[in-house]
């Protein structure tokens, strides 16, 4: 009965690795995938998360039964509390509804359908490139997906008035998906005081935001500043809504975990403003009550749209992220081995820009060291990718974005050399 069906193409990311595994070139070199490599090439697990397995693999009272449908508890508050702040008003408030997902994807697709089924506007508008998975996860989840400007090829930048355009073009009530960091694939991302001016934009039309944060910590190696977008938009006591991954900033990729976090709109004055306002305390504790409320309500119906798709779940992963996060020491020690990934990026970038210059390689490449986050979005065009496949076997996306965490520096020299090859051919 299937015999009709045409063979679909690969994922443009994933097929890059399943082609890459085909190649039998000793020289062979992936930049396809964002998954973070050592200086030997090697996938890494932090010391940090081994000695958490070690801890929940010792912990004999451990058992295997299914997570509730929303995952586990202590792990969902600390992931708010992560990416929030621990200071935020919306989770002092109880204004956050949060539930496990698996990883970015799975929660930025529960997100989705929970927009689908619930909220007044089915638009949502996302960068433009984005992540290639990200126009099909939400027309899957029933929402229709429209596009802003976002990167300048010219400048190898942003392109912000386009954005504000685009934006402010937009019905009152879009979706926006923002990109928390580390913009994937480009790299860029707008300033502070640009990210002050898309929040004002955005809730002056009742824009409702959706971060995807796949890079906390990555992108400059602090996890206060690379959540400082998604900060500004929750102290403003608006709505908001985050995904949020542990594949990168923990090495978790197989282990599928991360949480999607909803915060109700609120108010954002301390209680004791309020109380000056309201005349008494027990408007306040009705305030925060009803809210919680709210927060309750959102949890319940993110159950409805789970237990359908995944019914629940699963536990390693989640448990590993709440060891570490809970614990004082384990998380100090996770921020020093997650900076030394950052780093290392870090220097892969400054290491390729030299090995170019060194070349005299034609073109302006500061690009590669002002972008930020796993990603250069080099420039090179689809030909020259396939170019650098063919006679270097270099495996990247087709759009010429390359994974900085997959280099080292005794690759760097390879990857110069058939860069410089591609554009001077
Ligand atoms: C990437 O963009 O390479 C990563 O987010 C991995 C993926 O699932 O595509």
């Amino acid at each position: 009965v299937f015999a009709s069906l045409v063979q679909a193409p690969e994922d443009p990311i994933l097929g890059v690795t399943v082609a890459y595994n085909k190649d039998p070139s000793p020289n062979k070199l992936n930049l396809g995938v964002g998954a973070y490599r050592t200086e030997e090439g090697k996938p890494l697990v932090l010391d940090v998360v081994r000695r958490a397995e070690q801890l929940l693999v010792n912990d004999q009272s451990r058992v295997k039964e299914y997570l509730p449908i929303v995952g586990l508890a202590d792990f969902n508050k600390l992931s708010a509390k992560l990416i929030f702040g621990a200071d935020s008003p919306a989770i002092q408030a109880n204004r956050v509804a949060t539930v496990q997902g698996l990883s970015g994807t799975g929660s930025l697709r529960v997100g989705a359908e929970f927009l689908a089924r619930h909220y007044h506007q089915l638009t949502i508008y996302i960068p433009q490139p984005t992540w290639g998975n990200h126009p099909k996860v939400f027309t899957l989840a029933g929402l229709s997906v429209k596009t802003y400007r976002y990167y300048d090829p010219a400048t190898r930048g942003l392109n912000f008035q386009g954005l504000l355009e685009d934006l402010g073009a937009a019905p009152s009530g879009a979706i926006v998906l923002l990109h928390a960091c580390a913009h994937n694939p480009t790299g860029v991302d707008p300033t502070l005081e640009q990210w002050e001016q898309i929040r004002q934009l955005m809730r002056s039309k009742g824009l409702l935001p959706f971060f995807d944060s796949a890079y906390q910590g990555f992108a400059s190696g602090s996890l206060d500043a690379d959540a400082q977008p998604v900060r500004m938009f929750v102290a403003d006591g608006g709505e908001c809504l985050a995904a949020q991954s542990y594949a990168k900033n923990m090495g978790l990729y197989g282990e599928r975990v991360g949480a999607l976090s909803i915060s109700d709109a609120g108010i954002t004055a301390s209680k004791e403003v309020i109380i000056n306002i309201a005349g008494s305390s027990k408007e306040v504790d009705d305030f925060v009550c009803k809210t919680a409320d709210v927060a309750s309500k959102v949890e319940s119906q993110l159950k409805l749209v789970i237990r359908p798709m995944y019914s629940n779940p699963p536990i390693h992963g989640a448990s590993i992220v709440a060891t570490i996060l809970k614990d004082s020491k384990m998380y100090d020690e996770w921020t020093v081995e997650l900076k030394a990934m950052a780093d290392r990026i870090i220097s892969m970038r400054k290491q390729l820009f030299d090995a170019l210059s060194a070349r005299g390689t034609p073109g302006d490449w500061s690009h590669i060291i002002k972008q930020i986050g796993m990603f250069t979005f080099t420039g090179l065009n689809g030909e020259q990718v396939a170019f650098m496949t063919k006679e270097y076997h270099i495996y990247m996306t087709s759009d010429g974005r390359i994974s900085m965490a997959g280099l080292s520096s005794k690759t760097v020299p390879h990857l110069a050399d058939a860069i410089h090859a591609a554009v001077t051919r």
